[in-house]
């Protein structure tokens, strides 16, 4: 059994190696290297706050909200990435509980979620935790093919 913790800046190796090591379906072409220099300008911006999964003394993945999202008491969860070894135990949905659990102490309503249209297996995953399909944007993505996001919510 792990625990959640909040990261930061100083977890972005760690980050970065999650991130690769998730197997993004629509990402393989990006190295670790590549996930950090994102991460560092994600950190640079400053509008994300990161929880990890902990267990032992690993970090085994590691979800991302956005407390502003258009709407009424509306924030996102707008990333999740799990270690593809350990894919499949409750991680995802552990990290999405916390997140969820977080936002409505912040007293946000609403966590909405963008996926890719194409991730199937990302859509049930959302799917079962309750997360309703709201709308897609078709060309929301820069990939010459794949390029629908699915927009998702969550009344919390
Ligand atoms: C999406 C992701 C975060 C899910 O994390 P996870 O730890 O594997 O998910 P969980 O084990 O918590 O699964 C939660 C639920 O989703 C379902 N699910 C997970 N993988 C599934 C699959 N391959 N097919 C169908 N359902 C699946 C599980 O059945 C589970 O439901 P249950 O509680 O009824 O058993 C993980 O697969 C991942 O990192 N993917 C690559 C990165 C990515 O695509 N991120 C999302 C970008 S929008």
């Amino acid at each position: 059994m792990g625990k959640i913790i909040r990261l930061s800046k100083r977890n972005l190796n760690e980050l970065a190696r999650i991130d690769y090591e998730a197997q993004h379906p629509l990402e393989k072409h990006l190295k670790a290297a590549d996930y950090k220099r994102i991460l560092r300008e994600r950190f640079e911006l400053g509008h994300e706050i990161f929880f990890g999964y902990k267990e032992g003394r690993e970090l085994k993945g590691y979800a991302a909200l956005k407390p502003f999202f258009p709407g009424h008491k509306h924030c996102e969860a707008c990333w999740i990435a799990v270690r593809k070894k350990y894919q499949g135990r409750g991680i995802g949905k552990a990290l999405m509980k916390f997140v969820e659990g977080y936002a409505k102490k912040k007293k946000f309503r609403k966590v909405c979620v963008y996926t890719n249209k194409a991730l199937k297996r990302v859509r049930n995953f959302y799917e079962k935790q309750g997360y309703r399909f709201v709308n897609e944007f078709p060309g929301y993505y820069s990939y010459a093919k794949n390029n629908t996001s699915v927009l998702y919510a969550k009344r919390i």
